[in-house]
């Protein structure tokens, strides 16, 4: 029977890196149906609400979504579409695996560097409660629970059990944030103590910055509150090469969505020069969480051997060639491949 899955194309850059990844999911054989639904600006100027109904009853009924990109306004205007997402469906684990591509240039090119990144993704300053106390005077409100903290620490720690990683970092700024960020720590030394086999570590975030700037390598999996794990994720995409090819995965007990890091790129949104790496590796782990893995190896062995040959790359890492010259290229190559293993999300 064929994997039902939501596609949201979004805005900018996200349908045609939508459709190119779709192009190269169909390409593995995996049997997927499409159902795909708008929400965004597109969504609000066609159907009145930018995240229209049929998004959450699609989402109900698939609960695997996979997503492009959609633009929120800064400063004012209608609350990020990712967080209410986030928030409704309860998918509080971000996942963001950071891995250097073959045949990149970058500046730590000659590291391996292989990171997974473990972002709580609902709650902390993300809550959405602002107010202003009096005039010139705002309050945001970070929160901090026991569950979801403890929900986080616990998909970091049993992932890097599965994938027999070695250390996990609990990133904080408790020296200031004493309550709030205390909390956090407290939970992730609770599960710690469950998972004797992995040696766990707490950096404060400031010094984790310049620690992974100096030497990404001694890192393996971070795990953090939103905020710090939202300004540390694209810190690590840049390490290898940019957010173009960075995937994201977020996951809860019941739903599960899988979107690149990056956003709408207006600078070049429908000129055909985006990269659609990283919603095409969002969607390795995509197939890999819905049990197609034999497809999922390949599409990452695709996207792996396009890199190394290097011929058909796009602007942003460095190539000429366009969207659909990849894609074409990652099609190519998912034809007569060898298996070799990949990591799972979570
Ligand atoms: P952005 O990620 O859209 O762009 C930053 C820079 O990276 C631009 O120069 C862009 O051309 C480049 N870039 C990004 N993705 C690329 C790709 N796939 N291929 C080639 N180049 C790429 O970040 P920005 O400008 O801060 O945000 C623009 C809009 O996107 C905002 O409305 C923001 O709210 C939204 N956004 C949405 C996200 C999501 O839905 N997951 C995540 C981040 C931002």
């Amino acid at each position: 029977m064929a994997h039902l899955i939501t596609l949201i194309p979004g805005d900018g850059i996200g349908p045609e890196v939508a459709d190119a990844t779709v192009r190269a999911v169909d390409a593995t054989g995996a049997s997927i149906e499409w159902e795909r639904v708008e929400a965004g600006l597109h969504a609000l100027t066609e159907q009145g609400q930018l995240i229209p109904d049929d998004v959450f009853a699609s989402l109900e009924m698939t609960r695997v979504g996979l997503k492009g990109p959609t633009a929120t306004p800064i400063g004012g205007g209608h609350q990020s579409i990712n967080v209410v997402l986030r928030k409704k469906l309860g998918l509080y684990t971000n996942f963001r695996p950071v891995r250097m591509l073959p045949g990149l240039k970058t500046r730590y090119q000659d590291l391996a560097l292989d990171l997974a990144i473990f972002r709580e993704n609902t709650e902390d300053l993300y809550s959405g409660l602002e107010h202003e106390v009096v005039p010139g005077v705002v309050e945001s409100l970070k929160i901090i629970t026991q569950k979801a903290s403890t929900k986080i620490a616990r998909s970091a720690f049993e992932w890097s059990r599965r994938e027999s990683r070695k250390k996990v970092v609990a990133i904080h700024k408790a020296n200031i944030m004493k309550l709030s960020d205390g909390l956090f720590l407290k939970c992730c030394r609770e599960v710690a103590s469950h998972f004797p086999e992995i040696a766990y570590s707490e950096l404060i975030v400031d010094n984790a910055c310049m620690q992974l700037v100096m030497r990404p390598e001694t890192f393996d999996v971070l795990v953090l509150p939103n905020l710090y794990g939202d300004i540390i994720s694209d810190l690590a995409a840049g390490l290898v090469g940019g957010l173009g090819i960075v995937p994201g995965a977020n996951i809860g007990d019941n739903h599960a969505i899988f979107e690149a890091v990056h956003g709408t790129a207006p600078d070049i949104a429908g000129k055909g020069l985006a990269n659609p790496t990283a919603l095409m590796q969002s969607a390795v782990l995509m197939l890999a969480h819905i049990g197609e893995r034999e497809a999922s190896t390949r599409l990452h062995n695709a996207i792996y051997r396009t890199y190394a040959e290097r011929d058909h790359l796009t602007g942003d890492v460095g190539g000429k060639s366009s969207t659909s010259e990849f894609t074409d290229a990652v099609i190519r190559h998912l034809v007569g491949q060898t298996l070799s293993s990949v990591n799972p999300a979570p």
